[in-house]
Formats: C-alpha cells, sequence, structure tokens
C-alpha cells in the first residue's frame, strides 16, 4: 500500500486519446448505454456483414450465455493483415529479436500477409478445416503468429500450449482439445539453451495414441530430429507443395476463436474458450488505449504467446490495430542483465510492458545495470500478471522510466481476454501498486462472504456485474464448469477469484487470489495440480501445496508431503520430488521448499486446513486461529517446528 500519487503530466495529457474528463464522459457512457457503446466501438474492425444486435448477455447461473455482435461475419487474420495493406505494407509488422543478439529479423505487413496464406494452406493440406482444433507448441518466433492467424484464416481454433510445459501436461491439452495436428518446432532456444520441443511432442504424443494424426515441424535451430513417416512434416517440405494464395474464410462473430488451458482450485486445467468478434473488438480497444498506441509507436510485450498476454497484446491487439510489435525469443537476464535495456535501445522501443516478477529479479542486480542503457526511446510502461509491490513499481518508474514514463498496472485474467482494471496514461492519476479505474464498460463490484456488495472504501472479493465483449464463452467441451466456476459462488455475478480493495478515491488494489490458485511469476498454477502431480509419485501419500511470499516469484510453491510408511525423508527423496514434479507438469511448477509432514491438519470429517498449512508456509504461526477443530491438534506442533520458510 502506498499513499503517494502521481499525477498525469501535461505532456501526456495533451498528447493521449483520452484524457480524465474524456475517460470519465467515456466510461460513464459506456456502463449507461452499454449497446450504444459497444455498437460504436465494435465498428472498429472490419466486418463482412455487419451486425445488427450487439449485445445479449445473460449471467443467469440458470441460463449462462454471452453473445456478442452475433449476427456479424467477419475473419481476424483479415483484420490483423489483409486490411492494413493499402496503407501500411511495407511497414514492419513484427519485430522479432532472438535470444542471440545477433539474430533478429523485421515483417512487414505484406510479408506477414504471404506468410499467414501459406501457412493456412499447409494447415489445410493436413486436412485441417473450419472447426478443428490445432494445438501450437512453438518458442517465441514469428511462426508463432503466422500458425495463429493462418488458424484464424481458415477458421481453425489454436490451442497454444506454452513450450514450457512437459510432455505429459502438452498430451492432457491435445486430448482434451481433440487436436488432430500439432505444430512445434525442432528445437526452443532460451537463454542459450536449447529446449527439445520435438522430443516432447513425441513424448506427448505417445501417450495418446490415436489422436494426432500430423505434426508440423518448423525448423528453428536445425539440430537433427526424429522424424515418423507419414506423420511428421518439416513445415517448409509442405510449404513449397501448397498454393500461395488463401482467401479468409467468413467467421460468425460467435465462432470460437481459440482456446487457452488456465488453471483453476479444483481438477484438471480448463480450456478457456473465446470467440471471434468480440474479442478481437476488446484486444484492439484496450491495446489503443491503455498503451495510448499510436501511428508510429515501437511497442513490446515481453509476455509469451503461450499465456493470454502473448495472445491479445502481442499478437491480436496490435495487429488489428495496424502496430508494429516486438517479439522476443529470449530471457532478460541473456547474455546480459541489461538485455531489456539494450532490445528497447537497439529498436528505439517506445512502449514496454512486462511482469512484475521481471522487474523485481532485474531490480536484485542494482541500478547500474539499467542505467548503462540509453531507454530515451521509452514513453510508457506497463505491468501485468501479478501485483507490484510498490518498491518495485518505484524502481521501474525512477529507474527504468527516469521518472518520465508513467505505468500502466494491468489487470485482467485469460477468462477476460482483455485488460479490465488499468490507469490510462493521459487519465488517471497513479498510485504505486493500484491497478486503479476501470475500463470502458468494466463494473467491478466488492462483495463480502456473503455476498453483499460493498460501498465506498472497503475489502473484500472482486466481482464483475455484467458482460464485456472480450470475456470467454464457456469451458471448452464443460459448460457446466464454466458456470459452476464463475457465476454460482455470488449468483448473477462473473467471480474472478481475486480479493480486492477500493480505497476512497474509488481506485482498486488487487490483493491476490482468494482460491486455491497461486501465482509464481507471473503465472498461474492450481494447487490441485501439482498436489496430484506429488501424489503420484511411489513414495508419496499425500501432499498439500499452499503459495507463500516470495521476494522474487511473488509466490512461491510451498509443499506439505507425507511420505508412505517406511520412507524415509531425506534431502535426496527432497531433491528427486522436486524433479518429478518438473518432469510432471513443467519447471514453472517446481516447488521451492519440501516439508515432509508424518499428518496434515484434518478436520474431523477429513477435510485439510489450508488456513493452518499457509499460515505455517508464510511464518506466521503465531496467529493460527482456531484450532480445535482439528482430528488432532498435536499434528500442527511438528507442522511448526519443521517449517521450512524461517523469515
Ligand atoms: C493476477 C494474466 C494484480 C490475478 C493476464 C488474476 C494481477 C490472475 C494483475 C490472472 C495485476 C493479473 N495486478 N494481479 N495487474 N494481472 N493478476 O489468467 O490474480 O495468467 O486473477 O492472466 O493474475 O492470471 P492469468
Amino acid at each position: 500500500m502506498s499513499d503517494k500519487l502521481y499525477p498525469v503530466s501535461a505532456d501526456w495529457a495533451s498528447r493521449a486519446y483520452v484524457d480524465d474528463a474524456k475517460y470519465k464522459a467515456m466510461y460513464e457512457a459506456s456502463v449507461k448505454a452499454p449497446e450504444a457503446f459497444w455498437g460504436e466501438h465494435g465498428k472498429r474492425i472490419d466486418w463482412m456483414k455487419p451486425y445488427t444486435r450487439v449485445k445479449n448477455t445473460s449471467y443467469d447461473p440458470h441460463n449462462v450465455s454471452i453473445r456478442w455482435f452475433e449476427d456479424g461475419t467477419t475473419n481476424v487474420s483479415y483484420n490483423c493483415v489483409d486490411r492494413h495493406l493499402a496503407k501500411r505494407g511495407d511497414q514492419v509488422a513484427i519485430i522479432w529479436e532472438g535470444d542471440d543478439p545477433k539474430d533478429d529479423a523485421k515483417i512487414t505487413y505484406r510479408q506477414l500477409h504471404a506468410e499467414v496464406m501459406k501457412w493456412a494452406n499447409v494447415l489445410k493440406s493436413q486436412g485441417v478445416k473450419k472447426g478443428d482444433r490445432v494445438t501450437i507448441y512453438l518458442p517465441m518466433i514469428p511462426e508463432a503468429a503466422y500458425a495463429m492467424l493462418a488458424c484464424t484464416r481458415i477458421g481453425a481454433v489454436h490451442s497454444i500450449v506454452f513450450g514450457g510445459f512437459s510432455p505429459d501436461s502438452l498430451a492432457g491439452r491435445i486430448e482434451d482439445a481433440a487436436t488432430s495436428v500439432v505444430v512445434t518446432a525442432d528445437e526452443g532456444l532460451r537463454g542459450g539453451r536449447k529446449v527439445p520441443l520435438k522430443v516432447n511432442v513425441d513424448a506427448a504424443v505417445d501417450k495418446i495414441p490415436g489422436v494426432v494424426k500430423s505434426v508440423v515441424v518448423v525448423k528453428r535451430t536445425g539440430s537433427p530430429v526424429a522424424m515418423k513417416e507419414g506423420r511428421d512434416h518439416y513445415y517448409a517440405d509442405l510449404a513449397a507443395t501448397v498454393p500461395d494464395e488463401c482467401p479468409p474464410e467468413e467467421m460468425n462473430a460467435e465462432d470460437p476463436l481459440f482456446i487457452l488451458y488456465t488453471s483453476g482450485s479444483t481438477g484438471k486445467p480448463k480450456g478457456v474458450l473465446h470467440s471471434t468478434g468480440g474479442y478481437l473488438v476488446y484486444a484492439s480497444m484496450t491495446h489503443q488505449y491503455v498503451f495510448d498506441y499510436k501511428d508510429g509507436d515501437i511497442y513490446w510485450c515481453t509476455a509469451d504467446v503461450g499465456w493470454v498476454t502473448g495472445h491479445s497484446y502481442i499478437v491480436y491487439g496490435p495487429l488489428a490495430n495496424g502496430a508494429t510489435t516486438l517479439m522476443f525469443e529470449g530471457i532478460p537476464t541473456y547474455p546480459s542483465i541489461s538485455r531489456f535495456w539494450e532490445v528497447v535501445d537497439k529498436h528505439k522501443v517506445n512502449t514496454f510492458y512486462t511482469a512484475p516478477t521481471a522487474i523485481r529479479s532485474l531490480m536484485g542486480a542494482g541500478e547500474e545495470p539499467v542505467k548503462k542503457t540509453s531507454r530515451a526511446s521509452l514513453r510508457l510502461l506497463g505491468s501485468v500478471g501479478e501485483p507490484i509491490n510498490p518498491e518495485a513499481w518505484e524502481w521501474y518508474h525512477r529507474v527504468v522510466g527516469e521518472g518520465r514514463c508513467p505505468i500502466v498496472d494491468t489487470w485482467w485474467q485469460t477468462e477476460t481476454g482483455g485488460i479490465l482494471i488499468t490507469p490510462l496514461p493521459g487519465a488517471t492519476a497513479l498510485k504505486p501498486g493500484s491497478a486503479t479505474r476501470p475500463f470502458f464498460g468494466v463494473q467491478p463490484e466488492i462483495v463480502d462472504a456473503e455476498g453483499k456488495v460493498l460501498e465506498g472504501a472497503c475489502e473484500g472479493n472482486l466481482v464483475i456485474s455484467d458482460s464485456w465483449p472480450g470475456q470467454m464463452r464457456t469451458v471448452f467441451g464443460d459448460h457446466d464448469r464454466f458456470v459452476q466456476t464463475y457465476f454460482s459462488t455470488y449468483a448473477g455475478k462473473y467471480f474472478t477469484g481475486d480479493g480486492c480493495r477500493r480505497d476512497a478515491d474509488g481506485y482498486y488494489w488487487i490483493t491476490g487470489r482468494v482460491d486455491d490458485v497461486i501465482n509464481v511469476s507471473g503465472h498461474r498454477m492450481g494447487t490441485a495440480e501439482v498436489e496430484s502431480a506429488l501424489v503420484a509419485h511411489p513414495k508419496v501419500s499425500e501432499a498439500a501445496v499452499v503459495g507463500y511470499p516470495h521476494d522474487i516469484k511473488g509466490q512461491g510453491i510451498y509443499a506439505y508431503v507425507t511420505l508412505m510408511t517406511g520412507e524415509d525423508p531425506t534431502e535426496e527423496l527432497r531433491k528427486e520430488l522436486v524433479a518429478w514434479v518438473r518432469k510432471e507438469i513443467g519447471p514453472i511448477a517446481s516447488p521451492d521448499l519440501i516439508q515432509f509432514s508424518p499428518g496434515l491438519p484434518k478436520t474431523r470429517s477429513g477435510k485439510i486446513m489450508r488456513r493452518i498449512l499457509r499460515k505455517i508456509a508464510e511464518d506466521e504461526f503465531g496467529a493460527l486461529g482456531d484450532t480445535s477443530t482439528l482430528a488432532d491438534p498435536a499434528v500442527v506442533d511438528d507442522l511448526i517446528s519443521n517449517r521450512q520458510n524461517r523469515k
């Protein structure tokens, strides 16, 4: 929490699309008359057949249904590519910066058009039709954008799986989406290290016999990989055999656009489904206003396309706006800890959008690696993925932005498709650590545990009371789960899963997840997923996973593990379990701390009391609260004396 206020500079208030008065007027209009507001702003994309119906949404738990622009037709790749050709065919669409600073490329809109059409025909040659799903498991190379846009061109639905996920995680996602075609690369390259993508795909496909018919392989490193006859094809070989031209398919606004799997508090990851028209309108509009994007700006979002931030703010939002978007293959610390700022200088980046975890880890190396670069081109900074603590905010503002760049702290989720709560750089006075105010059309409310709507300054759970165009439409293949997860906790409202405080100025401060989801370095992890990976190990009988505060990652993963009778809690086994979870889910799920505990605190009905486990993991065991309902209160003493996090 911070009481500091950073007013909008005169320069920003005059250059931006929106100043404070305009924000207030537009916001007011957007919530008073959503039909009229979105009816107008829906026109920012090109429609083949214009819509006549704007909003048709219901949050009634008996009938959750979300439809926007439902009788309009359009095509996403047309909007992101073709429509820019007349005016900006020779403008750079994608600046690609490789892992090695010597590797880079600039792709114009005209080149992007040719690539996307070629890719679309390659996918067609592998039997992909409108409505089919395609799994994309690629590193951060331009081909990721080509493949995404190619899917949208022919009406296929992409499901991107982050390259850091294990073969098991990949297999689960391929199977759930039932994709017969997988697009991958021989290897990825990050921080000078090779990532065995094709090897992982082979292992994943073997786990789910009969699902995958074709694997399209992009050569990234050129290392030899096993190619299975009849199933695996190098992209270049297929491309040589297909035509150059591919017209965009006419899609209904509500046709599915992509699936993206995300962790929830229970069970396996959910396939969040976004649809065509509303998503694109919302992604492009937020990109324009939040980043105040103007022609000629160089815009860089450091996310991976495997996460929603990469979908909306590397690819779809920027390209729909005819922007120049930078795509970075590498990591912030390679080959040097100044890499981000060197890339900023090299490409004269104006807008830089990253995650707090990156800022915190760079802060640790001090100011010198930043100060030795110029960063004169920077005008605006952004933050996403987790709460940014005021110290990191101040450092980002003072050291990276030299006090002259506003920071847009953007709160949103995979489910929301685009940014919901955020400052606008020409309109909003900033408070370090606050995501500030809602974007147009977004109606946040704070409710208490019983669902009572709280007024004024308050703290509770964050819900959204009405729909916006970028909202997810369903959980792929499981509409009931969609309703249960988001609309049943507080009937008639979208429940975000986040806690939130509103201050006297009406500013929102996200306090973190209130469910069993933890946020590790800006990546969402379901504690249930890590637990099921642990109990799959033959020596583990039971596991409970909670988050705890971590200086760099925001939250770390703390696992309580009960071993099978007779197994020894050795240091070796601890290492083995960490490696096991990495193998089962992926490196992002590695437990930071493992506590071997002979028993877990359970109620008499056998329910694990996570509240107690969280407190002990936080090293706050003085405040355990009532433990009298535990079946065996003595368990707690053992947990405390063997705790792994001692501040
Ligand atoms: C958290 C990432 C505080 C939040 C776009 C949310 C944030 C979850 C912020 C979604 C922010 C995201 N301030 N918390 N600016 N942005 N979060 O689906 O807990 O990967 O529910 O989407 O990240 O994570 P997801």
